[in-house]
């Protein structure tokens, strides 16, 4: 990771001083340790921050020119704040045009802007650069134009920019995480109500460790739309059947599910069986680390990624070789999938003084079965986007 004062060096050596308001920001990405596909569907989630982020420099400029150095690409890109058009080749600067375009679509007067970034969460992993890069983006302009929002409109700002700039129909789990996180806890998050309760998850002897399959997550958009679709057509059936409201699968339960099997096709009763099960284990899951009962928690997260595995299918092979290679290990309590699947990692919930021995066992054995050479990464739970 590049220090501050570097990345300021890197600045200064791209761009001039404009004399104007400057500052230094981070984001996060994440890790969602329970409640995968439930955000759109009106459920729980409990994910938490990670300790890799994005690390953006910006200074505004007197014009209406926006200048963006990657330094992870060594690429500067320049476009006018009217002009923002879809990049087809430079996929990284769709996520801050979009965040721009959200902002002037909200009625804030921008300026012009010189940016430098940086960042360390790899990426198509399923630990949300993007929505990382979204927030940094959001944070960095909110702060230097001194615009005022919550943390909540903050996330709700970018996650419009996911879908209508970069057009991918995500829920709102990533970007709200990225703005709220919190060093020591998960966040229990309502996506109803967006409102969010921290879960303390300190040390205690129980890490959480990642492993990366390193395959990337190709299938993942239409997968994930076809997903979404799925849910829907199931909410329009339970809205004519069932007597109550019901605006999203939140509002459907197991015994509810259970009549309507002769309806449902075979697929999407299990695609709703995981949604209402997985906002069961969520809340669950939440009440046992409230009262440390990680043995719990454990059986919790094998219990979702079960349920990803074989009602809503979004695993794939070399996932579940490593979830399987998890759990033979000692000292692991739970292991499952994260994100939208099809890929990226898996999270483990293990003890502490056994990460060591772990990590070099599952390193070599999934080598052994897959060729592919993963990568590990541990991590307290950590803050959201500030400022450096
Ligand atoms: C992606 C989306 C999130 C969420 C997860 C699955 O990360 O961006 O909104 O739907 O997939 O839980």
């Amino acid at each position: 990771m590049h220090r501050i004062e570097e990345l300021w060096s890197i600045y200064q050596n791209k761009f001039a001083d404009t004399g104007l308001k400057k500052g230094a920001f981070s984001a996060p990405g994440r890790v969602n340790l329970i409640g995968e596909h439930t955000d759109y569907n009106e459920g729980f989630v409990l994910p938490m921050a990670i300790n890799k982020g994005i690390f953006m420099l910006g200074q505004l400029r007197k014009d209406r020119m926006v200048k963006v150095y990657s330094i992870d690409y060594d690429h500067l890109l320049t476009f006018q704040l009217e002009e923002l058009t879809f990049d087809q080749e430079n996929i990284w600067v769709n996520y801050i045009k979009g965040i721009i375009a959200q902002y002037r679509k909200s009625g804030y007067d921008l300026t012009g802007v010189n940016i430098v970034f940086t960042g360390n969460i790899p990426q198509g992993a399923g630990l949300s650069s993007s929505a990382a890069l979204e927030v940094v983006t959001a944070y960095l302009l909110a702060s230097l134009h001194e615009i005022k929002m919550s943390a909540v409109e903050m996330a709700l700002l970018c996650q419009r920019a996911e879908r209508e700039f970069v057009g991918v129909n995500c829920g709102i789990m990533d970007q709200y995480i990225a703005v709220m996180g919190q060093a020591d806890h998960a966040l229990m998050i309502d996506c109803r109500s967006n409102q969010a309760q921290p879960v303390p998850l300190s040390d205690q002897g129980y890490s959480i460790v990642i492993c990366n399959s390193k395959v990337k997550r190709e299938l993942v958009d239409s997968a994930y739309n076809q997903r979404r679709n799925e849910c829907f057509q199931a909410v329009t059936y339970f809205q004519q059947k069932l007597k109550g409201p019901v605006k999203a699968l939140r509002d459907v339960n197991l015994v509810e599910l259970q009549a309507a099997a002769a309806d449902l096709t075979e697929q999407v009763f299990r695609r709703c069986r995981h949604v209402i099960t997985e906002n069961e284990r969520v809340l669950q899951a939440v009440t046992a680390l409230r009262a440390n009962d990680f043995p719990e928690f454990g059986q919790l997260m094998i219990a979702s990624h079960l349920s990803l595995r074989d009602d809503y299918e979004v695993s794939c092979r070399e996932l579940d070789c490593l979830v399987e290679l998890a759990l033979e290990k000692k000292g692991v309590l739970g292991a499952r999938m994260t994100g939208a699947g099809f890929g990226g990692c898996t999270v483990n919930l293990l003890k502490e003084n056994r990460v060591e021995a772990f990590v070099k066992q599952i390193k070599a054995e999934y080598q052994e079965k897959t060729g592919l050479v993963p990568e590990i990464y541990c991590s307290a739970p950590s803050n959201g986007a500030g400022k450096l």
